[in-house]
């Protein structure tokens, strides 16, 4: 494999750089669900980094909310969840002044009564901080519990703050389907105008999903190859050799498609096929983004299909079928597994198939992109095929490794040394995040807290954005619902995925690559 590689020592770089104007006002973040994994996780890992980083002002307090009375025990929840999960050591001084920032209130998210409290409860914490600022409410509870809570704020009037800006986070899943999403954005612009509202996908806070933007905007090489007349098709994969980790109760209402395709890898794929913004402002980006979703036309509930694992071996572990995990139904007709080919109807892409599938418990975790493009016009090594050194001259193709391995890869063809005839053999030309970067120990909520702590939507999805893509893969999800497919399970734990998803795109000459990562 070739490899170009430029080093930048760790030191050179500043992985946060400090900025004045990227430090937001003093205020308090409130999370709600915040007894739930992802606030010791990744949440507050996040935020102690930025604190770290000098990027969250010295006026500032976290305010966990669920149902349990957790009282003290939460901040030191919270500090031994960033010590497991987060970049710190125990004795660091920064680390115990940030835990003194963090308090927690217990609320019924679905009693209106007890909001008064929490308005109360910060009114008092403002005073006694002398903090007179912003105010972002964080919503990580389960989706059942987003509409009360967005209610109780409004009632409390506590969508405005008189000395300061206030907005709303909101994790995922936003709606399951198209009905339940517009249902929800009318619940919550009916509280908060949509310039307060951050619907967050994290895949968006991963530097390798920025980075497409970066890779196809600021190099002027492959933008004049980015269209119907150079690419031939484009895979995306989003595998997972995990299975639903407990998660059994929402993975049976949710499913690979609603889970993982219509935010995370629609997200990635408006990465891909979006047109040049005309600036990296929110409305732009968004814009464009926006445009992509519209011009991909209904999908043939024929071109999308459907697996779910039953039990095998994962790195070498015998692992349970889907059937078998926790609080899953024994007869559960759940997808695991979703595949699927779509196109977009507009002039730089017409012609060409977007290839998607996501799945779990597949033999290898690793989220990429790869864009193949066409063969050259005429093949004049092709008699080399047959010597067996390298059975195919294969077309160019471009790899984005989005994770693990993060980096990017442009596979061409070479001529093998040797005097005796002109052999071609594909090789690697390999850009390796790490090896150039260092390993960030960013979890990718850094810059997606920051982001919607100083008000800067473009990471975050808008309304019309949600409901285009719910709105093409709703008529999916009814047809699946209706009929319970009887040949679940229909791929072994540790295999590429169900037979029929390879038939999908077959069907049109091509095949899933499937030896992902560095060493593909
Ligand atoms: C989450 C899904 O949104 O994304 C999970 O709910 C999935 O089921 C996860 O495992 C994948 O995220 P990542 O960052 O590990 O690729």
């Amino acid at each position: 494999m070739a490899t170009v590689q430029m080093k930048v020592r760790p030191e050179d770089l500043s992985l946060v750089p400090k900025n004045d104007e990227r430090i937001p006002a003093a205020g308090i973040l409130v999370i709600f669900g915040a007894s739930g994994d992802l606030t010791k996780r990744k949440l507050l890992p996040a935020l102690f980094h930025l604190w770290k980083a000098d990027l969250l002002p010295q006026k500032f307090s976290i305010i966990g909310v669920a149902r349990r009375p957790l009282g003290e025990k939460f901040a030191e929840e919270m500090r031994a969840g960033i010590l497991e999960f987060g970049d710190a050591q125990a004795d660091d001084p920064k680390l115990d002044a940030f835990v003194k920032n963090i308090g927690y209130y217990a609320l019924n998210f679905d009693d209106p009564a007890h909001y008064a409290g929490l308005k109360s409860e910060l009114e008092r914490i403002e005073k006694e901080r002398g903090l007179c600022g912003d105010r972002i409410f964080y919503l990580a509870t389960a989706p059942e519990f987003f509409s009360h809570i967005i209610d109780g704020l409004g009632a409390q009037g506590l969508a405005h703050t008189h000395c300061g800006r206030s907005g709303v986070v909101i994790e995922k899943p936003f709606g399951h389907d198209l009905d339940s999403a517009r249902e929800l954005n009318t619940r919550v612009n009916a509280v908060f105008h949509e310039s307060q509202v951050f619907r967050i996908d994290h895949y968006l806070g991963k530097e390798t999903v920025q980075n497409l933007l970066v890779f196809r905007f600021a190099n002027g090489i492959f933008e004049p190859l980015w269209n119907r007349n150079y690419i031939d098709h484009v895979q995306i994969t989003v595998a997972e050799t995990l299975g639903v980790e407990g998660r059994g109760p929402f993975y049976e209402q949710a499913g690979a498609l609603r889970d993982v395709v219509q935010n995370h890898m629609m997200e990635l794929l408006s990465l891909v096929a979006l047109e040049p913004p005309s600036s990296f402002e929110a409305e732009s980006v968004r814009r464009e983004k926006l445009k992509v979703w519209k011009a991909i036309p209904s999908i043939p509930v024929l071109n999308a299909v459907r697996g779910q694992y039953g039990p095998g071996t994962v790195g070498g572990e015998q692992v349970p079928g889907y059937r078998q995990e926790d609080r899953v139904n024994p007869e559960s007709g759940t997808e695991t597994y979703a595949a699927l080919k779509l196109e977009i109807e507009n002039w730089r892409w017409a012609g060409v198939p977007f290839y998607l599938r996501a799945g779990k418990r597949l033999p290898q975790r690793a989220t990429e992109i790869s864009i193949q493009f066409k063969q050259p016009p005429l093949l004049i090594f092709d008699q080399l095929q047959r010597t067996g050194v390298c059975p195919m001259i294969e077309p160019n193709l471009l790899t984005l490794r989005i994770q693990p391995d993060e980096g990017i890869s442009l596979r061409f063809g070479a001529k093998v040394p040797t005097t005796m005839e002109m052999t071609v053999c594909p090789v690697n030309m390999d850009f390796d995040y790490a090896s150039v970067f260092g390993k960030s120990k960013a979890n990718g909520y850094e810059r997606l807290l920051l982001d919607a702590m100083l008000g800067d939507q473009t990471l975050f999805s808008h309304r019309d954005g949600v409901e285009t893509t719910w709105g093409l893969y709703t008529p999916i999800l009814d047809a699946w619902a209706a009929k319970k497919p009887s040949s679940f399970p229909n791929y072994a734990a540790g295999s590429w995925g169900p037979a029929c998803a390879d038939h999908l795109i077959e069907r049109d000459g091509h095949a899933w690559r499937n030896n992902l990562g560095k060493r593909s």
